[in-house]
Order: C-alpha cells, then sequence, then structure tokens
C-alpha cells in the first residue's frame, strides 16, 4: 500500500464520513481534511475564502496543501474538496481513490441529510443545483482519469466502502 489513501469526488458524495470510517477501521491511519486544513490555516471558513479572495485564490491554497502533505505526511487518509483532483501533485501524495455516483444520488444524500441547509450553504459552488450539476458533469471524465482506484458508492453503506477501499489499497 502507498503511503496515505486520498479520497476524491464531487460534493457531497461522502469523502469526509468515509475517511472517518477508514481511520476507525484501520487504526494504523490517521483522517485529514483538505478543506478542514485550509480553514485552519487561514482562520477562514471556506465559503468566507470564496467570497474575499475568490476561487483561483482558495486553488493556491489547495496546491499549497497539495504540496505539503506530498512531503510531510504518511499514514493518513486524506478526504479532499471536490476541485482538488486539479492538484499538479495528487499522485505523489497517496493512493487516489475516486468515490463514483451518479448526480441525483449525491443530490439526495445532501437533501436528506438532517442538516441540509448548513451543507449546502457552506458550499460555494453548490448554490445553484443546475450549475452544480453542469459542474459534474464536466468533472465526471477527470476524477475517473486521476483515479488509482474507482468505487462506486451509491446504495452501499459507509462500513462495506471503506473494507472495499482498503482491499483494493493494500494490493496498490
Ligand atoms: C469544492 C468543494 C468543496 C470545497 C470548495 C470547492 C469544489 O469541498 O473544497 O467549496 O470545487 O468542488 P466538498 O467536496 O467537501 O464539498
Amino acid at each position: 500500500m502507498r503511503k496515505n489513501i486520498l479520497l476524491v469526488g464531487f460534493m457531497g458524495v461522502g469523502k469526509g464520513a468515509l475517511a472517518r470510517e477508514l481511520a476507525r477501521c484501520d487504526e494504523a491511519l490517521f483522517a485529514l481534511d483538505t478543506d478542514d486544513m485550509i480553514e485552519s490555516m487561514t482562520n477562514t471558513r471556506i465559503k468566507k475564502i470564496f467570497e474575499r479572495a475568490g476561487e483561483e485564490a482558495f486553488r493556491a491554497l489547495e496546491q499549497k496543501c497539495a504540496d505539503w502533505l506530498a512531503k510531510n505526511v504518511t499514514n493518513a487518509v486524506i478526504s479532499t474538496g471536490g476541485g482538488f483532483y486539479k492538484v499538479k501533485n495528487l499522485n505523489n501524495i497517496g493512493t487516489v481513490v475516486y468515490l463514483k455516483a451518479d448526480f441525483s444520488w449525491i443530490l439526495n444524500r445532501i437533501m436528506s441529510a438532517p442538516n441540509a441547509k448548513k451543507k449546502l450553504k457552506k458550499r460555494p459552488l453548490f448554490q445553484d443545483i443546475e450549475k452544480a450539476k453542469r459542474l459534474f458533469d464536466e468533472r465526471y471524465e477527470a476524477y475517473e482519469k486521476v483515479a488509482d482506484i474507482i468505487i462506486d458508492v451509491s446504495g452501499k453503506d459507509t462500513e462495506s466502502i471503506a473494507k472495499e477501499i482498503l482491499k483494493e489499497a493494500r494490493q496498490q
């Protein structure tokens, strides 16, 4: 298994929850989240970074985060923001796992969460459903291209997805 497991995929697919589950299943792994890292480094919410500095500035912070992870981190399971797959050195960080699901499944997952409003509000690129769907269509193939492992998550529970990922990642 390569040094880290990196979870990529569209907003709301469940990357954070899965990273926590993976760390629970394998005690050698520690769960990190790139959005959380950026928020703590800047002491600013992602939404505010987008409002004050714009998307390009946010992408530069993601690149800084990626460079630091590639250089300094091992034995982590890292959940990433939906656009993190664009960083230059993604595959140097670890085994890239794409969590795949179609847009309607993702939308349903977000909307059926008890805190759905909050989940939507904190995501600047999920304010308009039509626009989010277009972004999903633009990114769909790119996620597959960067992935070492593709896991279809729709209809599966978090625990069984985590087991599937660990099994596949150990063969890398
Ligand atoms: C983004 C996804 C967000 C966050 C930012 C941009 C994107 O993370 O990084 O709002 O470009 O898809 P989640 O995938 O955790 O929502």
